[in-house]
């Protein structure tokens, strides 16, 4: 496994503080499964650049600069993630390929995939053309795979 980077440590921040209002070192760790001692290093790197203000008795807050990205990082991944689901890629899948992914692509690929996403909520007829064509394709495949129990 690739290690973390600094987008995935702002996001990780950003959505714990969105959810319980704090982000401790052993939660970021316990996020990102890696040792609190890397996170420690990576929150001083994220000071540094200022995304954040760390003390080591009253934990981190995110500054301006941080909130802003942070929140974008996390509505990529939402938006990744409902791109995943909605094209038809398994449940078991999706958190992985999205984290995979996520940091590769360009804001230019981003955007294009919103207008994706949005053009399918409002035709959803058009998804479920999608859709059966995969269905067709699964059946045919298993046929072909195993003709005895068809
Ligand atoms: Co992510």
């Amino acid at each position: 496994m690739p290690t973390p980077s600094m987008e995935d440590y702002l996001e990780q921040i950003y959505s714990l503080i969105e959810g319980k209002g704090y982000a401790r070192v052993s939660d970021i760790a316990e996020a990102l499964n890696v040792h609190p001692s890397s996170v420690t290093k990576m929150v001083q790197k994220l000071d540094e650049n200022k995304y954040l203000v760390y003390e080591k008795y009253r934990g981190l807050i995110l500054t301006a600069k941080g909130k802003k990205i942070g929140k974008r990082l996390v509505d990529r991944h939402t938006l990744l993630e409902s791109f995943l689901k909605m094209i038809g890629v398994g449940e078991e899948n999706i958190y992985e390929d999205v984290e995979g992914i996520e940091h590769h692509l360009s804001w230019d690929s981003i955007t294009c995939i919103e207008y994706l996403v949005e053009y399918f909520e409002q035709n959803p007829e058009r998804l479920k053309e999608l859709w059966a064509l995969k269905e067709e394709d699964e059946k045919e495949d298993k046929a072909f795979k195993a003709p005895e129990q068809s």
